[in-house]
């Protein structure tokens, strides 16, 4: 469709979770003087996945921990496919990063003598996970930033879906194409020139059934990615939480996250017949990575034929609870549990892209003055599976690397030519889509896959991607997407005939480094994957 308003800016940063406001922040820093950086979102400022966060955001902060002990668990999580710089920038720079968000305001956990109190999560040798209100990370920092935000004065758009990337008549990016709903005169389809563009748009859980990420999370920057050419890799690396509490078995959309945190202070995995089987299958037990934790509930919950297994935390004691963990607690109560005095219904849901847009060590991707931060970008740093906790500190690392490199890019780079049309789709999808693409790829490309399902998901995808939509509405933009990336993610997942990290091939139960040490790159070409 054609922009009924436009807008000129000179960097346009996509979404507004830790990694879109941290990056516009940083810009802003680097970049001073009034509307120079504009910040858009598709709903609410607040409505991404960084207020959900609950664990925390990992740095080597404790006496006796350090940058390459990080680095050491980062990798073994990542089973061979991590990139080492990129790993190496997110450790070596996290403590500094850490202490940057705090001055930027906000508030962590402290012990009584004024130390950041932190935590364990799965994967991590050692207590190095900072968190805030308890179990409340991501509010906290949701809450931080966006003040940061409004006193530095950088504008911001709400209510609007990212549809496409625009380019110059040489190919740079030049802005992006928003849908706009109910901003007055900014109302409908429009456009905002900018000489780069951030991607900061976060994640794609929505592509599956039960997920822990919010509504919005329908994988709109990698989708808007495929069709502006960009490389996009890792897509079946779909990190499954170990535990969101099982709310009956056709339940579906976000589900309530319980933190590995919980895990970290002592609670234990136990089955139905109220056995520990993580002892034994891993040394770390319930604390191993978390692709080696879901599939050991997964494997257990076939042994016996359950739908669910059970976090035990009764031992923690009702203080504890109520310190540490005060929105598990409520969320548990809501829902007629109470951790406290029984043990918590859990399976796993699908709950982190480990890959996304590829970028380089600075969050360039393979179009120039085109960024990705955050989930929507694969910068290497996560592998086959993402260590818990990184990714809070993924935003915070790469949103200052990727304004340095704007601030050096855009001094060098050519003077902005005419714009040309923007990379749409054919056309957008029926709305209903969505909901049959979730159930199609909960059934056959979720924690467990195999060549016969992947196939039957590739030929149900392609049946869907004929039921075009006769309305260009934002639910036919989402449908459309969700439908784009489940598609590539399936692609990505029967090609890949190994079993590695968050991607596990019943058919190939085994690690192949011979033949698999490397990446899957997509890419769209002619508008096919
Ligand atoms: C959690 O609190 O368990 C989630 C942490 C993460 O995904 O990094």
């Amino acid at each position: 469709p054609e922009p009924g308003w436009s807008v000129d800016t000179e960097v346009v940063v996509v979404g507004s979770g830790i990694a879109g406001l941290v990056t516009a922040l940083a810009v802003a820093e680097r970049l001073p003087g009034a509307g120079r950086v504009l910040l858009v979102t598709k709903a609410l400022l607040e409505a991404g996945s960084t207020r959900w966060a609950q664990g925390g955001i990992a740095a080597a902060l404790a006496p006796g921990d350090s940058p390459e002990q990080h680095l050491a668990d980062t990798l073994t999580a990542g089973v061979g496919l991590c990139d080492e710089t990129a790993v190496r920038a997110l450790v070596t720079e996290g403590p500094d990063a850490v202490r940057r968000l705090i001055d930027r305001g906000a508030c962590f956990d402290r012990e009584d003598d004024g130390t950041l109190a932190l935590t364990r999560e799965g994967g991590h040798r050692r207590r190095r996970i900072a968190h805030a209100g308890g179990d409340a990370t991501g509010a906290e920092i949701s809450r931080a930033l966006l003040a940061a935000r409004k006193q530095a004065g950088i504008e911001a758009i709400e209510h609007a879906l990212v549809l496409d990337l625009l380019r110059d008549e040489t190919g740079r990016a030049a802005g992006v194409t928003l849908h706009v709903m109910g901003e007055g005169r900014r109302d409908g389809v429009g456009a905002v020139r900018a000489r780069a563009v951030v991607l900061a748009t976060g994640g794609l859980g929505q592509v599956f059934s039960a997920t822990t990420n919010p509504e919005v999370s329908t994988g709109d920057g990698v989708a808007l990615a495929l069709r502006a050419g960009a490389a996009v890799t890792d897509l079946e690396f779909v990190q499954f939480h170990p535990t969101v509490l099982w709310l009956g078995p056709d339940a579906g959309g976000q589900q309530p996250l319980i933190s590995e945190a919980v895990r970290g202070e002592g609670a234990h995995l136990i089955d139905a017949r109220g056995e520990r089987f993580m002892l034994g299958r891993h040394e770390l037990a319930e604390l191993a990575p978390r692709d080696v934790v879901a599939k050991g509930i997964m494997s257990r919950m076939r042994e016996l034929g359950t739908s669910h297994v059970f976090l035990d935390g009764r031992h923690l004691g009702a203080a504890t609870w109520e310190r540490r963990f005060p929105t598990i607690l409520a969320t548990c109560r809501d829902h007629g549990i109470d951790p406290v005095t029984e043990p918590i219904p859990v399976v796993p849901a699908a709950h982190y892209a480990s890959g996304g847009v590829r970028t380089d060590a600075w969050g360039r991707t393979s179009v120039p003055g085109l960024y990705a931060c955050g989930e929507v970008a694969c910068t290497g740093v996560h592998g086959a599976n993402r260590l818990a906790s990184n990714s809070l500190l993924e935003g915070l690392v790469f949103g200052e690397r990727i304004a340095a490199a704007i601030a050096g890019d855009l001094d060098a780079a050519p003077p902005a030519g005419r714009i040309g049309g923007a990379d749409e789709p054919g056309g957008l999808l029926d709305p209903q889509v969505r909901g049959r693409v979730q159930r199609v790829m909960t059934a056959h490309v979720g924690v467990l896959r195999n060549a016969e399902g992947l196939r039957a998901a590739e030929r149900e995808l392609a049946a869907l991607g004929e039921r075009t939509s006769r309305e260009p509405c934002l639910e036919a933009w989402e449908a459309t997407n969700v439908h784009t990336v489940a598609t590539a993610i399936t692609a990505a997942a029967r090609r890949r005939t190994e079993t590695r990290g968050s991607h596990w091939r019943e058919d190939h139960p085994d690690r192949d480094d011979a033949a698999w040490l490397g990446h899957l790159v997509t890419r769209s070409v002619g508008g096919r994957l």
